[in-house]
């Protein structure tokens, strides 16, 4: 007993264990927890299969059974869920909405009767009816009605204080606003579970897909993200559904049973789960168990067990609860579906910024009831880490989740010439380089690797178009996302260059129709369209620079850029010698730029060492005039085309203030000083930059000296 497997799959007998050593798993174990209870209820983003989660939370309960000294009200066991989340009014529950225990299989569940029986003094023959429904994957909600009216809404948040979403349950169509049957007491808390149906779900993650947003893992992120809008609208244009099942603070009850409060919600209008069924002994919960699993694949909901609760209502009322759970109520989990078959290739998809995702192409086999023939490898890291190969048998699990996970592989199945994956670094639609780059925030690699060929490469280009012509890029009239997209598939446009060459082709009548023949077009509006085109033949640096599309160059970043360089071949110029130079000057004099990271210097060096790239722009900048960055005439200054660095505290300005001015002053502001600075500008508390310019001999000037320098023009 007491034998679990931990997290790296080795078994440690807690039995063994020292306090010292149950406290320090037990605190790793916390920890992870309360991180899953996070994402899971408050990002609505889960790392881990339920499987696993209710793994980690069977070895904490085993290592507080035997070292009950570690168990705290702060303990997971205590807790439920995760704090509500900042964004919406708290609400506090006035009877809490606790959360249920779990059994995994028939000893357990004939323990949950045994133990009922003991504790009401009842004889191990005792009949005691149990209700049996379907667990529902959603999310848990309390609806609050006074003398028949919805008044609010709230989330289960840590079971305590949850989440006032009440505008937003008002748009699910099936939660009445009015209850107005005469039995209906004056106050009484309707709970149950707000979930997504299978299809909608899939429906929407298409929908979001086309429009670039946010795709959900599976149908019960897919409702908490729904429910969990700020703004109500969004919540209504998805197709949210509700099951009412229990109740929370009420004026009077309905019926003396479990089965008669249900029954009253349906009557009350309140939709409810049409496969509860009343059972008396284990063998029939086993049979009800067995008949919801029987029908799981085929249901067009997600459901990840049966809930077993004593039916009498009085008999709840004296079993009640321990810690975070009901003594008459427990959860039946389904196990994971597993399956085995052979992993046939990987695939590399590329999404439409670039992303490279491997999905993995099985021989197609049954999970729960399901065909399976692809499934998701995250990325690169995870196939390493799981050493997964072409010609694998591999273990696959659908817990709950429409896309199945990939496990690991059969080791003794493994063919004695498998080679480990080698993760592609071409893109496998355009050929160019695909790159991970440096997370700014936490300093690593980023998991995801990516196309650097934006402009040319099937799977993005039409999203590049489309930035290239918004409002702030090249702000086209009458060339807007729609009809990018139209031209695109058309053969019309397919570069950017090709949006300047659109008129001359339609003229000499290239193979395609003429754009005035097209539908919803005449040459009043094909016309109007060239006019705004040539228009814009003349355009500004900085949005020429941000119409690019280059990752982490964002306008302010392309107008930092022009203001530096002036020109676009002198820009592009600095770049390339800083690509062939990364330890040296030229990626220094652009890192020092104020307002430069190296993450865009980074992002800028790979797109423009792309040859595709490089041709396109070519095209491109033959078509169009770029206006240098539009800057005062500083020619004069006394400070004109020097390079200066403020440090340490400035006393007569701020520092946006003085590098503003020292700007329009023609001069350039640097981060870092280096040989090529001409004025350190050292306020008190300078540090490393003034001790760096005196060692290199730059000459440092008090805030005084360079106001009197800048004062002399
Ligand atoms: S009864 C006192 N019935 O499961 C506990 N819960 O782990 C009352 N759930 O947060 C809960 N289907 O959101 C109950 N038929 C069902 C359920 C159900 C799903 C959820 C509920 C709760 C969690 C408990």
């Amino acid at each position: 007993m007491a034998k679990t497997k931990n997290k790296s799959g080795a078994v440690a007998d807690i039995t063994e264990f020292t306090a010292e050593q149950a406290a320090a798993e037990y605190e790793t174990l916390a920890a992870e927890i309360a991180e899953h209870d996070r994402l899971y209820h408050r990002e609505d983003a889960p790392r881990i299969s339920d499987a696993d989660y209710d793994a980690l939370r069977a070895r904490l309960l085993t290592i507080e059974d035997a070292f009950p000294d570690l168990i705290s009200d702060a303990s997971p066991s205590r807790t439920v869920g995760a704090a509500p989340s900042e964004k919406f009014a708290k609400v506090t529950h006035s009877v809490p909405m606790l959360s249920l225990g779990n059994v995994f299989d028939e000893e357990e569940t004939g323990d949950f009767i045994d133990r009922i029986r003991r504790f009401l003094g009842l004889d191990a023959q005792a009949s005691i009816e149990i209700t049996a429904e379907p667990k529902i994957d959603g999310l848990g909600i309390s609806l609050r009605y006074e003398n028949g009216q919805l008044v609010s809404a709230a989330t289960r948040g840590d079971g305590y204080e949850g989440e006032n979403v009440t505008a937003n349950v008002r748009t699910i169509e099936t939660i009445p606003h009015k209850v107005s049957a005469r039995d209906f007491p004056g106050v009484f808390e309707v709970r149950g579970e707000i979930f997504m149906g299978r299809a909608d779900f899939l429906a929407l993650n298409q929908r979001q897909e086309e429009a670039g947003g946010k795709v959900f893992a599976n149908p019960r992120n897919s409702a908490a993200g729904s429910l969990r809008q700020l703004d109500s609208k969004i919540t209504q244009s998805r197709p949210l559904q509700f099951f009412a099942y229990s109740w929370g603070e009420v004026t009077e009850l309905p019926a003396e049973t479990q089965l008669g409060v249900v029954e009253a919600y349906k009557r009350w209008g309140f939709p409810v789960n049409p496969l509860m069924q009343l059972c008396s002994s284990a063998q029939e919960m086993l049979a009800v168990y067995a008949g919801i699993e029987a029908q799981r694949a085929t249901l067009d909901y997600d459901i990840d067990g049966v809930v077993y609760k004593v039916n009498t209502l009085a008999l709840q009322e004296r079993l009640g609860f321990v810690a975070r759970s009901p003594r008459w109520a427990v959860a039946h989990k389904f196990a994971a579906e597993q399956a085995t078959t052979i992993l046939s290739d990987i695939d590399i998809q590329v999404g439409r910024t670039g992303a490279l995702t491997p999905v993995a192409k099985l021989e197609p086999v049954t999970v729960g009831g399901v065909v399976v023939q692809n499934a998701t490898l995250h990325n690169e890291d995870e196939i390493a880490r799981k050493d997964i190969r072409i010609g694998d048998w591999v273990t696959l699990q659908r817990a709950g989740d429409v896309i199945p996970q990939i496990l690991g592989y059969l080791p003794d199945k493994r063919a004695a010439d498998a080679i480990p994956y080698k993760f592609p670094e071409k893109c496998p639609v355009c050929g160019s380089h695909a790159v991970r780059e440096i997370n700014e925030k936490s300093g690593k690699l980023d998991a995801i690797r990516r196309c650097t060929g934006g402009l040319i490469c099937a799977a993005q280009v039409v999203e590049r178009l489309k930035h290239f012509v918004s409002r702030n890029a090249f702000d086209i009239e009458g060339l807007g996302a729609k009809q990018v997209e139209a031209f695109y598939h058309e053969g019309r446009i397919r570069t950017p260059a090709d949006i300047f060459t659109i008129a001359a082709r339609d003229k000499a009548k290239d193979n395609l129709k003429p754009l005035s023949a097209r539908e919803g077009w005449g040459p009043k509006s094909a016309k109007n369209l060239f006019d705004a085109i040539e228009e814009r033949r003349n355009i500004g640096l900085d949005r020429f620079i941000f119409a690019l599309g280059v990752r982490h160059v964002g306008e302010v970043t392309a107008k930092v850029l022009a203001r530096s360089y002036g020109t676009f071949e002198a820009l592009r110029t600095a770049v390339l010698a800083a690509a062939n130079d990364k330890e040296g000057d030229a990626y220094a004099e652009l890192t020092n730029i104020d307002g430069i990271g190296t993450v865009a210097v980074d992002a800028l060096i790979e797109f423009f060492a792309e040859d595709h790239n490089g041709q396109v722009i070519d095209t491109l900048v033959d078509e169009v005039d770029i206006q240098p960055f539009a800057r005062a005439d500083t020619s004069g200054s006394p400070v004109e085309g020097k390079s200066v660095v403020f440090t340490g505290t400035l006393e007569k300005m701020t520092r946006a203030e003085a590098k503003a001015m020292a700007e329009r002053m023609g001069a350039k502001v640097s981060g870092s000083v280096s040989k090529k600075t001409d004025y350190v500008v050292a306020g008190p508390g300078a540090g490393s930059k003034l001790k760096n310019a005196q060692e290199l001999g730059v000459e440092v000037m008090s805030e005084d000296d360079w106001l009197a320098l800048v004062q002399q023009g």
